[in-house]
């Protein structure tokens, strides 16, 4: 471990990291690298837990290098955030080696959607506040995963479009883009579950609770559209926003370790994976998702 650099801070000058712990920006919107800490599987120092939650509602992501944390205690580590929030259904399977985890593995889920740009939850208006994402086995070439911060884009609009943006409403749904309907073949089980997840409406703009940014709140999973406006209109508008949201202005582009975590302020940031890996290589994340 590196030795300790006084003058280092994690997000808040007021907070000094902990020492031989190294922070390092990702790109310029989101995301930010820790290398030199250990989780020792029980505790968290409370200062490095507020500082902690100031740097992702701040860079709203954070990558921990491989061996922060391992498969069975990364769940605690990141429990540190807020209370679990499980969400998961028949389709989601439990990680063999974590009760707190579920498995993201595109090999187990042949209509896993992770490649569509989204929020985990965010067919839900409470949608968790946070998720972790740990690297269980990664292909040899590929598989890495996009964060796009949409506070940043916000901070890209025109003004007088940015006021205009915040006179209106999206409507959301699970099966925007056919998640209950690629997913529920059985057609008693896709009535329950659009009786379970039912669209809802939103603000387009909405302010985070904690730092007070607004953010563009749309993704392309699970927004439908832009209500009381014709759907050329709504769709347009999307279009240009989703543009900003995917540009590399507003995104970093996280290559996985195996063993590396990474965890995101899941309001507003969103992402996707990409699925460029061969058909025979294996990707395997383990997850957890938690309120604020
Ligand atoms: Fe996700």
């Amino acid at each position: 471990m590196a030795s300790a650099n006084p003058s280092l801070h994690l997000a808040n000058d007021s907070i000094p990291a902990p020492a031989g712990v190294r922070v390092k920006a990702i790109k310029p919107a989101v995301g930010s690298y820790i290398s030199g800490y250990r989780f020792d599987g029980n505790t968290v120092s409370d200062d490095f837990r507020a500082s902690m939650r100031e740097l992702l509602h701040t860079r709203g992501l954070v990558v921990f290098e491989p061996g922060t944390v391992t498969a069975e205690n990364f769940t605690r580590f990141a429990g540190f955030l807020g209370e679990f929030f499980n969400y998961a259904g028949p389709h989601t399977p439990r990680a063999p080696e974590n009760p707190d985890a579920t498995m993201i593995s595109a090999s187990k889920d042949a209509h896993l959607r992770n490649h569509v740009w989204h929020a985990d939850g965010g067919f839900r208006a409470d949608a968790p506040a946070f998720t972790a994402l740990f690297g269980k086995q990664i292909p040899d070439s590929g598989g890495d995963t996009m964060f796009a911060n949409a506070a940043h884009v916000y901070d890209m609009l025109d003004p007088l479009f940015a006021q205009y943006l915040e006179t209106l409403k999206v409507v959301q749904s699970p099966d925007a883009t056919g998640h209950i309907t690629d997913r529920y073949l059985d057609p008693e089980e896709a009535a329950q579950a659009r009786l379970r997840m039912p669209p809802f409406e939103m603000p387009l703009i909405r302010v985070h609770p904690v730092s007070g940014r607004k953010w563009v709140a749309i993704n392309e999973s699970y927004v439908c559209y832009i209500k009381g406006v014709g759907r050329i209109h709504s769709q347009n508008i999307l279009g240009i926003l989703f543009d900003m949201i995917k540009s590399p202005e507003a995104t970093c582009r996280v290559e996985w370790e195996q063993g590396a975590l990474a965890v995101w302020d899941n309001r507003v940031v969103q992402h996707r994976a990409i699925k460029d890996y061969t058909s025979n290589a294996t990707r395997i994340l383990y997850r957890c998702t938690m309120t604020a």
